[in-house]
């Protein structure tokens, strides 16, 4: 067996509010199969991931390791228990990895349908000498700030503006230093606290096909994005 090097952490214990009532968004089905499941089978499909850590809902923690039982790949799999926030579950999936780590991903259970190549793109910026590496699409829509009133403050700059997905990819050190001197906050972003730590956060194109399931429309598209996808493959 070779030396784990690259983990991936896979915070997936989050209730998914925003998606409706129901089991944690992570357990939910996508086309006949668990969200985790999908997601990370293409994490562990990626080019150079030797370890997966998920995160699970405190009270899933079996049901998460039954669901992840079946998958055949060749990375290390381990299920701790996550957290109240991300952050907290990121931090305790961060306690189980062994020495041996040295580039460390983050990518959220909710993106499950994140091509492998971004995954080997965050991957390979790491490894050519990048402390942190983001995946980033351009944005869409015009974005405005506004007040406490819902008034507009000012419009920005969209072609400044990126929007940004995971797998984010960090040096260990680097993301345990900036988790330790965090401690409390509740960051949505790893690349936050590395940010804020005065650490340069470098990007690379993210992919459309690696967006968040967060509400309930969002699992028609994904819905959508396999069944292209198995038509594609000349399957079903
Ligand atoms: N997450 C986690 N631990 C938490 C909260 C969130 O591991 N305490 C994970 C989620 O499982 C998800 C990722 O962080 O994979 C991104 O979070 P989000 O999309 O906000 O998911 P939920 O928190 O589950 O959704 P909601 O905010 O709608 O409840
Ligand atoms: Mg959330």
């Amino acid at each position: 067996m070779r030396p784990a090097r690259t983990a991936v952490i896979v915070p997936a214990a989050g209730r998914g509010e925003r998606l409706g009532p129901g089991t944690p968004k992570a357990l939910r089905s996508l086309a006949g199969q668990p969200i985790l499941l999908h997601a990370v089978r293409a994490v562990a499909a990626a080019r150079g991931v030797d370890m997966v850590v998920v995160a699970a809902p405190e009270d899933a923690i079996d049901e998460t390791r039954g669901v992840l039982s079946g998958i055949e790949h060749d990375a290390q799999l381990v299920v701790v228990a996550g957290g109240e926030t991300r952050q907290d579950s990121v931090a305790r999936a961060l306690l189980a990895l062994p020495p041996d780590v040295d580039v460390v991903l983050v990518h959220d259970a909710a993106r499950p349908l994140v091509p492998p190549e971004v995954v080997d793109r965050v991957v390979g910026a790491v490894r050519a000498g990048a402390d942190a590496v983001i995946p980033v699409l351009s944005v869409v829509d015009t974005i405005k700030e506004v007040d406490g009133q819902g008034d507009v403050v000012h419009t920005l700059e969209r072609g400044v503006l990126r929007a940004v997905q995971t797998p984010q990819g960090f040096r260990r050190d680097v993301l345990q230093q900036a988790h330790a001197a965090s401690d409390g906050a509740d960051a949505t972003d790893d690349a936050g606290l590395v940010e804020g730590q005065g650490v340069v956060v470098a990007t690379v194109p993210g992919a459309e096909e690696a967006f968040k399931i967060t509400r309930p429309l969002d699992l028609v598209l994904a819905e959508a994005v396999l069944a292209r996808r198995r038509a594609s493959d000349g399957v079903g």
